[in-house]
């Protein structure tokens, strides 16, 4: 599949989508959101897909943030169409049947540093910097980063980067929890590799489920969230990994998943 911003490639059960538009920081055009909705339905829809990691093109930046001349002048009405459009996006990455992992390899602003929050796990370069700074434009974040934010690292945490506008740096990003991991610049594609390999040689379903148990028991009373993973968990024994991964424990051998 060919996308004018971004790529998509494919090997040994990792998809790989590079944000493409280095010469503005890889900033979000509403065509770029389009491709990236059409990217990760190719990436749910083709089985031999286990894990996808979503990373920025060039040295410098993950996704600098929505495209500011493209949303320039534009109505209310229209902002409110492309801003739907990209929550349809991050929502697609957040709740698709397969791991997620943000490289962060250089600036996450704005709309970029959401992206990131739709991920379920984030791994960042030690030169990656984080921030919404729409307030400094006169708006806010409109990708989720009013909500997502604060439900990884607290309200407090959260306010004082939205209301502040200012950035920090990955280490700091480290320290409040929003980012799992941080690296060197030349080991963030390396380890995001090795960890995604990792998860891809790894039961499908059951990672499929361990996610859908998290994700949708996080806004849950906590007894709806239990029935949530009661039925998550007793749906793994349907399949061929289940009895696989219990046999081949028993039988004190490692385990040959088949992803079903
Ligand atoms: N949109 C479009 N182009 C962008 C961009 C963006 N968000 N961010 C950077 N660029 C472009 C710059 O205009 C510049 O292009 P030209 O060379 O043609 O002038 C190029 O990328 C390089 O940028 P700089 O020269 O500014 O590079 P720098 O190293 O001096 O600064 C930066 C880097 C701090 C990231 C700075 O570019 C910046 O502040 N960018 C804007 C970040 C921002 O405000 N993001 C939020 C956008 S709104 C949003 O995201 C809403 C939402 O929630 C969905």
């Amino acid at each position: 599949m060919s996308y004018n911003n971004l790529l998509l490639e494919t090997g040994e059960g990792i998809a790989t989508i590079t944000f493409n538009r280095p010469k503005a920081l890889n900033a979000m055009n509403p065509e770029t959101t389009r491709e990236l909705k059409d990217a990760i339905t190719t990436c749910i829809e083709d089985e031999g897909i286990r894990v996808v990691v979503l990373t920025g093109a060039g040295d410098k930046a993950f996704v600098a943030g929505a495209d500011i001349p493209a949303m320039q002048s534009m109505e209310p009405s229209e902002v409110m169409h492309i801003i739907e459009n990209g929550h349809e996006a991050l929502r697609l990455i957040e709740t698709m049947p397969k791991p997620a992992i943000a490289a962060i390899n250089g600036f996450a602003l704005g709309g970029g540093l959401e992206i990131s929050l739709a991920c379920d796990i984030r791994f960042a370069s030690e030169k990656a910097t984080f921030g919404t700074p729409e307030i400094l434009l006169g708006i806010i974040p409109g990708w989720g980063g009013t909500q997502r934010l604060p439900r990884l690292i607290g309200m407090g945490l959260a306010k004082e980067i939205v209301l502040g506008g200012g950035q920090i740096d990955a280490q700091r990003a480290y320290e409040i929890g929003l980012v799992n991991r941080v690296y060197p610049a030349d080991q963030l594609i390396p380890e995001t590799r090795k960890f995604a390999a990792k998860l891809a040689g790894l039961p499908a379903f059951a990672l499929k489920m361990a996610k859908y148990s998290m994700n949708f028991g996080a806004d849950a009373s906590l007894d709806t969230a239990n029935r949530i993973e009661i039925a998550c968990c007793s749906e793994c024994f349907s399949t061929l990994d289940q009895k696989e991964g219990m046999k081949a424990f028993l039988e004190k051998r490692k385990p040959a998943f088949v992803g079903r």
